[in-house]
């Protein structure tokens, strides 16, 4: 069974259709990527997934529940989590501060806090403040803060966009070992070498609508995906 499941999934804007009849499937334990021309409604579908907006007609199921127009918390709490596109770190406050401000019960979650900082390769690093990190760095700390909430299935909204080489490297191993851990991670993503590097499946949308679906070689082969990119 998917882990999550998208229904003919529509939502406009005015008269613009940002997302437009969508269905796909998420199996579990796959990282699935997330792409398409700017403005082609992949925000706006993280967007309705993770309740942040209501989608106008179309339904979602996580793990078989029907989460339609639930609230972000209640998403949150049944295992779909997300990282914005733009960082949202408490540049103030340190590592380890920025972690444990994702947790509602800091005892319980001590032991995941330390797994998070091997993960994320900031051994050492615990006290320092996030205004010092890298961008990059900055972009892996909230993904680590997103972690905080241990969920099944994490969305990421362009990782990579304004990243060094260096930590787009850390990334997709950060996102290889998260798969190893059981964990499903929907990616959005403009780098089509990371997409290429890290996904199990693609979903290409276009104008709001999904255009094609696949492995990263039988998309990137699709004559609707190269006119859709070469024509943008
Ligand atoms: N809150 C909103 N109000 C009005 N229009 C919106 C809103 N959010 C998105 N849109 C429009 O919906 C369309 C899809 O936008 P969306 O942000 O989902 O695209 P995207 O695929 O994430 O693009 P990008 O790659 O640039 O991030 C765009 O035309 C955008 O201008
Ligand atoms: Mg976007």
């Amino acid at each position: 069974m998917a882990l999550l499941q998208l229904v003919q999934v529509s939502k406009s804007f005015g008269g613009l259709k940002a997302v437009n009849n969508v269905s796909m499937e998420v199996p579990p334990n796959l990282v699935m990527g997330l792409i398409g021309p700017n403005g082609s409604g992949k925000s706006t579908l993280v967007n309705i997934i993770t309740g942040f907006y209501r989608p106008d007609s179309g339904d979602i199921f996580f793990k078989g529940e029907k989460i339609t127009g639930r609230r972000p918390y209640y998403i949150a709490n049944k295992g779909i989590v997300r990282t914005f596109q733009l960082t949202r770190v408490f540049k103030n406050l340190t590592v380890l501060q920025n972690l444990m401000t994702a947790s509602s019960d800091k005892e319980r979650d001590k032991a995941r806090i330390a797994q998070i900082i091997d993960l994320l390769n900031f051994n050492g690093r615990e006290n320092t403040t996030a205004d010092s990190l890298s961008y990059g760095e900055q972009k892996l700390l909230e993904i680590g803060r997103a972690l905080v909430k241990d969920p099944e299935m994490l969305i990421l909204d362009e990782p990579a966009s304004g990243i060094s080489p260096m930590i787009v490297d850390r990334l997709t191993h950060l996102i290889k070992d998260l798969k190893k851990i059981g964990r499903t991670i929907l990616v959005i993503e403009h780098n089509l070498n990371v997409i290429s590097r890290i996904c199990d499946r693609v979903v290409v949308l276009n104008h709001g609508q999904k255009i094609a679906e696949g492995s990263f070689s039988e998309i990137s082969r699709d004559q609707n995906v190269i006119t859709a990119y070469l024509g943008e």
